[in-house]
């Protein structure tokens, strides 16, 4: 899912869909002073012919272009996963080998109506042709995934970025001191869960999942989760109750490491239980905005009219452009995905982002979505 994450956000894919290019440039000069190095030259026209003799002995699939950080894809196919989910398998237009990622990763999506949306992958990473999302349908949200469910069917062209990871996962003895991993997972939370689970068994790491909603019908890719038997704890509100930390995580103590991902009661629930216990990772995704902490009141100033709008201590600046301009842009409302950039004409931002570099900063802009002021007023070039 998206989320928390950014994929810090190295794009994992720079560079790909270049292969096929000339050789490496041969300086023209190795001293400066104008006369060609001969034994440059030789070293130069042997590693030339060492790279060639490479292409033609390892030969791999083509990747799919990368056009300026942008990938179409084909919808090519869509599945009903759960009551409100669909997953869609999301192919390169002309069959080609995709960028690679890793458990955690998302894709930016852009769908027809131009909205930026993220969504998690749920496939396979060792499947270098083929991507797979969930998405559920919420009405009650900017309309990304009523736009997803009411007109991306097989067939239908999308254009990705990334794939980008925010949320990276790390195996016990590959990369992670810990020596055993606990995941939660809160309905379509399950997404990025669910490629850390494929390699965590595959790698024959000690893990348990606890998969919790609604109700049962509500779970996507309970059907897959079925082959890990007793590792995996499925628990629904209608039958067992709201979980406590107890129930979400079992057998926590020192060496573990902890992935979840859900909405925001899961995640602060984790986050809460977690925080005081020594020797124990938390990795945590989350669906939502995570609540502004030690926020003041300030102002914004539109600069093109005028308008000052109050920002109270508890909400977000964007939450506030956005009742007074609902067409502005955003996506993750969580401060990585970049896509609420506004500038700041006039006023001292309090950045609370892990997006925007200093240079980008001190140029004056801004993620509103999670930074804001410290009081006073900011002037916003909006
Ligand atoms: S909405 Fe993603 S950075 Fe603001």
């Amino acid at each position: 899912m998206s989320a928390a994450q950014q994929e810090r956000r190295a794009a994992t894919y720079a560079g790909a869909g270049r292969s096929g290019s000339a050789d490496p440039p041969l300086p023209a000069d190795l001293f400066g002073d104008g006369r060609p190095d001969r034994a440059l030259r030789v070293v130069h026209a042997l590693a030339s012919a060492r790279l060639r003799w490479s292409a033609l002995t390892h030969r791999r699939a083509p990747v799919t272009a990368v056009y300026a950080d942008r990938l179409p894809l084909i919808v090519a196919r869509r599945e009903q996963v759960a009551d409100d989910v669909v997953a869609l398998t999301l192919r390169a237009p002309d069959g080609g080998a995709l960028p690679r990622w890793h458990p955690g990763a998302h894709l930016d999506l852009e769908l027809p109506s131009g909205r930026l949306r993220q969504y998690s992958l749920c496939g396979d990473p060792d499947d270098r042709h083929a991507y797979r999302i969930a998405v559920r349908r919420i009405d009650t949200g900017g309309g990304g995934s009523r736009e997803i469910h009411e007109s991306l069917t097989a067939g239908s062209a999308l254009i990705a970025r990334g794939p980008r990871n925010a949320f990276p996962f790390a195996v016990p003895g590959f990369g992670s001191p810990a020596h055993r991993l606990c995941f939660v997972a809160g309905g379509i939370g399950i997404t990025p869960i669910l490629p850390m689970l494929r390699r965590a068994d595959r790698l024959g790491a000690d893990w348990s999942l606890v998969y919790t909603g609604r109700a049962p019908e509500s779970l996507p890719f309970r059907t897959e989760l079925a082959r890990f038997g007793d590792r995996v704890r499925i628990r629904t509100d209608d039958r067992d109750g709201r979980p406590d930390a107890t129930e979400l995580l079992p057998g926590l103590g020192s060496g573990t490491a902890v992935y979840c991902c859900g909405p925001t009661g899961l995640t602060d629930t984790v986050l809460a239980a977690t925080r005081p216990l020594p020797g124990v990772e938390v990795h945590v995704e989350r669906f939502g905005p995570a609540p502004v902490e030690n926020g003041v009141p300030f102002e914004l100033e539109l600069a093109r009219t005028g308008e000052i709008l109050a920002v109270p201590a508890d909400r977000s600046a964007l939450d506030v452009l956005l009742e007074a301009r609902p067409d502005r842009l955003y996506s993750c409302r969580q401060g990585f995905c970049r896509t609420c950039v506004t500038r700041v004409l006039a006023g001292e931002p309090d950045h609370r982002d892990g997006a925007l570099t200093p240079a980008e900063r001190a140029a004056g802009e801004i993620l509103p979505c999670v930074s804001r002021a410290d009081g006073g007023r900011l002037v916003l070039d909006v």
